[in-house]
């Protein structure tokens, strides 16, 4: 729960620092992700001498796992650079070693993705135990060096019930080129100390990578869903009181924050 509010606050401050939210852009495009890769369950690590390699693009066997829940699962990505067909497969079991050993996880037929964060409903799954292992795999068309290729991740899980299933999913759909920088230099919340990184004040709207934009849209929805729920609070707690004159501008400069949804734990 603390972890959780930290990353808020951390996401939150994002707003005016993008430096935080970075690590889900473009920037990090060929450092520690491929064109695409999962925000959330966790990747497994990426390498560049692996990433078109199946079934898991990855030097790394499955060694931390998440949990995902039986029922109300979801899968997010970080997409930083435009990407066609789109794939998620599941591999029951503990250490899926070909193609072979995946089947269809969401059936949904993604043609195109363009850098922001796409969110994409799991299905019940109903064939295993709770505390079974799975490896969900992402496979992806991008254009690498001028071509498309066939790109791969993998996510190693935990397969829980949906009542020990604690967490909660980052799951929302936000695009870089629909998610407007907000101007204001404001500090809403101050970084927390955990935060070691240097803040930036966010460049107006020139040289900001498509990516860089993705990851402070990452930052804005959440930190404006936050301010909505902190408005929220406080307008319960204190009708008399009008809203937060700070927060109005902010969120009307949020276009996409209606897209975001919570998956609900069942
Ligand atoms: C596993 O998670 C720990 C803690 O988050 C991290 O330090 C470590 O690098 C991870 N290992 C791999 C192989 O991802
Ligand atoms: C799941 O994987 C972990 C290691 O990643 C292992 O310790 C555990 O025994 C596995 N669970 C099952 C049911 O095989
Ligand atoms: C593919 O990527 C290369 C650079 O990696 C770029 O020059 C080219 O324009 C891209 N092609 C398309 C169709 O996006
Ligand atoms: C990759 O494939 C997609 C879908 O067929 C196509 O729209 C895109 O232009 C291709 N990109 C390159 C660089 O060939
Ligand atoms: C995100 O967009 C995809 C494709 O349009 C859709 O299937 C999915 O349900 C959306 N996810 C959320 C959380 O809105």
């Amino acid at each position: 729960m603390l972890h959780k509010t930290l990353y808020f606050l951390a996401a939150l401050s994002a707003i005016v620092a993008p430096t935080v939210a970075e690590v889900h852009g473009e920037g990090d495009e060929g450092t520690i992700m491929g064109p695409v890769a999962f925000l959330w369950p966790e990747n497994r690590p990426w390498s560049a001498a692996e990433d078109n390699t199946a079934p898991c693009g990855s030097a790394s066997g499955p060694t931390n796992r998440t949990d995902f829940p039986l029922i109300g699962g979801a899968v997010a990505l970080s997409i930083a650079d435009d990407a066609w067909n789109v794939e998620f497969r599941i591999a029951y079991g503990n250490d899926p070693k070909s193609q072979g050993d995946f089947q269809t996880f969401v059936s949904a037929k993604i043609s195109e993705i363009e850098a922001g964060h796409q969110c994409y409903k799991a299905p019940t799954i109903s064939t295993v135990a709770s505390g079974s292992n799975a490896t969900i795999q992402l496979e992806y068309w991008s254009n690498d060096s001028g071509r498309n290729e066939s790109f791969f991740a993998c996510a190693d899980v935990t397969l829980v019930s949906a009542t020990a299933f604690t967490e909660s999913i980052p799951c929302f759909n936000v695009t870089a080129s629909e998610f407007e920088a907000p101007q204001t230099t404001e500090t809403v919340v101050s970084q927390p100390p955990e935060q070691t990184s240097t803040p930036v004040t966010a460049p107006a709207d020139t040289g900001l990578t498509s990516g860089q934009k993705a990851g402070i849209a990452v930052g804005s929805i959440i930190g404006a869903s936050l301010i909505i729920g902190i408005a929220a609070f406080f307008a319960l707690r204190k009708r008399t009181q009008p809203a937060d004159n700070e927060a109005a501008p902010y969120m009307a400069q949020t276009k996409a924050a209606h897209s975001v949804e919570s998956v609900p734990r069942q």
